[in-house]
């Protein structure tokens, strides 16, 4: 299955921005709560911690006889013993040497904190940086004031917080993945339709479909049905367009023939012969416009339209064997490159063009016909037509493409190849170039964008 094309102004591109802009709102949103409630989960964890070791601390606090604060025992947390830990205590009492935890072996801290019985808090400046600080102040027997300090470094709490960012952040970059990949199986799979139709497109294009085929859900099924429909309506105008253009020809060439009868007739008799030769001579221009039109009638109505694509030389090798049947005493020889090359044009017109030309190559070469196909750097699809015939003088070259133009009249023709092969060249986009060779008439027709390819194309 190909990758399908992503460009500017792709409905695929809308739904990919459109889903990208879901997934980072989305991840982001949860990135935002989930930060927040875990920050004050955890500070309110704590505080609460913090709460029960001053009260701990408050309990096991007292003065010994001559008034120095003490401990009854440790407290319960190790961490206040091993030093510089980030976990502290202070009992201070006024005029008193000051108690602290282990842990506490440079520094000290703010007792300002406990300043009522009520347990107060602060971000104060510890021994190892700045600390979330409780205090209460108790009495002691003789009513001394007893300053209950505790404190934990701030960092600890900013240190949790950031492990669970850090994990939080792997986690939504995982989900975020996981979104993104069901996202675009969700527009490939919803596209897929479309991708069909364009497909159903392709192959009528390349005219191995007369319709668009295949089953498409309700939003493009009626679509589908009335692009059908047109194409069958324009099959249609087509064929009859073809059927009216043969009529008109046909009634035409009746009255033409007659007329044609009556100039003869004049020129018979000397003093009408002038009148009979303007008179043939406008009918004989009459009926190559006919014939030309005609012509060009069938084949607009053969040809696909425009985006189609024709191989080379793959189109070319039919209408060469044609020609070698047709011209029987002559070579044909044909130079391509070995891999295909795809054309912008329609198979149709390309044929045409090259049987018109290699025709009037056959009628006028003495022994050989040479076609020759090549892509040039600059992607340009060169067709060049020589023959070792008498080619054309300049002059003759400047008005060989005009309607019914004939230089040799021994040979049988109408003098509308030229004509034609003008205009399937104007169609196609490509310029036609006639130039006398070093023997005979070379003709090239030059196409634009071409694409290299191994593959016929859809
Ligand atoms: N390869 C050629 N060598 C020499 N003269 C040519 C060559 N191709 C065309 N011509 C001259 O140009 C004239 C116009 O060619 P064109 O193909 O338009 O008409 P035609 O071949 O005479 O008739 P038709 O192609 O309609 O049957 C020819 O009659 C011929 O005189
Ligand atoms: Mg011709």
């Amino acid at each position: 299955m190909s990758v399908p094309q992503i460009s500017t102004g792709s409905l695929r591109l809308r739904f990919l921005l459109a889903v990208m802009l879901w997934v980072v709102l989305g991840v982001a949103g949860i990135w935002f709560t989930a930060n927040r409630v875990f920050e004050k989960h955890i500070e309110e964890m704590y505080h609460e911690e913090l709460e029960v070791h001053v009260r701990e601390l408050a309990r096991l606090a007292e003065l010994d006889a001559e008034g120095h604060p003490q401990l009854m025992r440790p407290l319960s947390d190790p961490r206040y013993e091993v030093p510089l830990s980030g976990f502290y205590w202070q009992v201070s009492v006024p005029g008193q040497p000051t108690l602290r935890s282990d842990s506490m072996t440079r520094g000290q801290l703010d007792e300002s904190v406990a300043h009522s019985p009520g347990i107060a808090h602060a971000v104060e400046a510890g021994p190892t940086g700045p600390a979330i600080t409780y205090g209460l102040l108790e009495h002691g027997p003789a009513g001394e004031r007893m300053h209950i300090v505790i404190a934990t470094d701030q960092s600890e709490l900013d240190e949790d917080i950031a492990s669970f960012t850090g994990e939080l952040a792997v986690w939504l970059a995982v989900l975020a993945a996981l979104l993104l990949a069901t996202g675009l199986a969700i527009i490939s799979f919803g596209l897929s339709p479309l991708n069909r139709l364009g497909q159903a497109i392709a192959r009528l294009r390349s005219a191995q479909a007369d319709r668009l085929e295949g089953r498409y859900p309700s939003e493009i099924a009626p679509l589908v049905t009335d692009l059908n429909e047109y194409i069958r309506q324009n099959s249609e105008i087509v064929a009859r367009s073809r059927v009216q253009a043969g009529n008109l020809a046909h009634s035409l060439r009746t009255p033409l023939a007659i007329l044609t009868d009556e100039a003869e007739r004049f020129m018979q008799d000397s003093q009408s012969a002038p009148s009979g030769r303007v008179l043939l001579d406008q009918l004989e221009k009459m009926r190559q416009q006919i014939d030309y039109q005609l012509a060009r009638v069938r084949s607009a109505a053969g040809a696909r339209g425009p985006g189609s694509r024709a191989m080379l030389p793959e189109v070319a090798v039919p209408v060469v064997n044609a020609m070698r049947r047709l011209h029987p005493g002559m070579t044909f020889e044909l130079a391509a490159p070995e891999s295909p090359i795809v054309v912008a044009a329609d198979p149709v017109n390309l044929a045409e063009l090259l049987s018109i030309l290699l025709d009037n190559a056959g009628k006028w070469a003495r022994e050989t016909v040479r076609l020759d196909i090549r892509l040039t750097d600059e992607n340009e699809v060169v067709i060049e037509i020589s023959d070792d015939g008498p080619g054309m003088s300049d002059e003759q070259i400047a008005t060989a493409c005009e309607i019914g133009t004939r230089f040799d009249r021994s040979t049988p023709g109408s003098g509308l190849g030229l004509a034609m092969a003008r205009d399937i060249c104007n169609d196609i986009g490509a310029e036609l170039v006639l130039k006398s060779g070093p023997q005979g008439l070379i003709v090239r027709a030059e196409l634009p964008a071409a694409e290299k390819s191994a593959h016929p194309a859809g």
